[in-house]
C-alpha cells in the first residue's frame, strides 16, 4: 500500500482530486473523505460531476447509486465503484492504493 498526501477542500460535497497524476472521486460529507474512482461503471460518466445523497454518490448521467463506503451500486444495479482507504496523519490526509495504476482506472 502506498500511502499519497491529498487536501481536503473547503467545503463538503463531491470532487475530484489528482493522485500521481491520476484523477480519483472525493467525496466530503460530514467531515469524512471518501475516495472512489471517477469512471460510472454504467456508461463511463465522471462520478466527480456527481452528488452524494444519504451516503450514496450519484451518477450526474443515468443516477446510479454507489455506496461511498463500500462502491456498492444500489441493488438491481449489479455494479460498483472501487473504493481507496484514508488516513490522518499529523493533520494530512493520505490516501492509501494498492493496485498497480493501470489496473485502476
Ligand atoms: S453513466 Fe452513470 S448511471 Fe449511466
Amino acid at each position: 500500500m502506498i500511502w499519497h498526501e491529498f487536501k481536503i477542500p473547503e467545503h463538503e460535497g463531491v470532487s475530484s482530486i489528482q493522485v500521481n497524476g491520476k484523477k480519483l472521486c472525493l467525496v466530503y460529507q460530514s467531515g469524512q473523505p471518501y475516495i472512489t474512482g471517477t469512471k460510472c461503471p454504467h456508461a463511463g460518466a465522471d462520478l466527480s460531476q456527481g452528488w452524494c445523497e444519504d451516503g450514496k454518490l450519484i451518477c450526474p448521467f443515468h443516477r446510479h447509486g454507489f455506496d461511498i463506503k463500500t462502491g456498492r451500486g444500489n441493488p438491481g444495479q449489479g455494479n460498483y465503484i472501487n473504493t481507496y482507504p484514508v488516513k490522518q496523519e499529523n493533520g494530512s490526509w493520505y490516501v492509501g492504493i494498492t493496485k498497480p495504476w493501470w489496473k485502476i482506472f
